[in-house]
């Protein structure tokens, strides 16, 4: 029997469909950079990548791995928080980001007591929120089953479903597992320029 596509798998469906060589994106969290590998591969030769994590070694590994690709060029990696994200993007990148990726949770193979706080998180959702362009697409995979990851994956599912619908489309695709401790994807796409 074949096995359902990850949520992961899912959200990089979605995203392929919807980027294009020249657009530019963010990955909130670089992590190991295997989300940034894939969002460079879609945008590239002439697109930018944005890519946010707050430890060197995911920075590192992010780079790594683009290098390694020959894709590091169509990169900016930053080693801060993504709820300063706004400061960090060109300002006449605002309202112009086709796709931003949250992965959540900790560094796979890392310290598992890094893990992304649901109060930074909201910060960095409501920032990810306006710097999309319009039809830009937001992905935010949660991870409830480690500690403190459930009371963050409640706080985004609130955050998504208290978007004003007339501006902002919502989905939340659950794992194929059905436990509480499941991971959930979320899909956020900007409807209005507005927004
Ligand atoms: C699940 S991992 C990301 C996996 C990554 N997308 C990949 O493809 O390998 C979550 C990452 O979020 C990072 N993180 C935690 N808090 C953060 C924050 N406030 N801003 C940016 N990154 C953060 C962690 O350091 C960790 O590397």
């Amino acid at each position: 029997m074949t096995r359902p596509p990850s949520l992961l798998q899912q959200a990089h469906r979605i995203l392929e469909n919807h980027l294009h060589n020249g657009d530019i994106a963010i990955d909130a969290t670089a992590g190991n950079g295997h989300d940034s590998l894939f969002l460079a591969r879609q945008i590239a030769p002439a697109g930018l990548l944005y890519c946010f994590d707050i430890q060197s070694t995911a920075i590192n590994a992010t780079h790594n791995r683009l290098f390694a690709a020959d894709l590091r060029h169509v990169a900016l990696l930053i080693q801060h928080s993504h709820a300063q994200m706004a400061e960090h993007i060109a300002p006449e990148h605002h309202g112009k980001i086709k796709a931003i990726m949250f992965n959540l949770g900790y560094l796979p193979h890392g310290d598992k007591t890094i893990i992304t706080q649901p109060d930074s998180t909201l910060l960095a959702l409501n920032v990810a929120a306006e710097l999309l362009a319009p039809a830009g697409i937001l992905t935010i995979l949660a991870y409830p089953g480690h500690p403190g990851g459930e009371n963050e994956a409640i706080r985004v599912a609130n955050w998504c479903y208290q978007l004003n619908s007339e501006n902002f489309g919502v989905k939340t695709i659950n794992s194929a597992e059905h436990k509480d401790s499941a991971p959930r994807l979320f899909i956020v796409q900007k409807l209005t320029a507005t927004a």
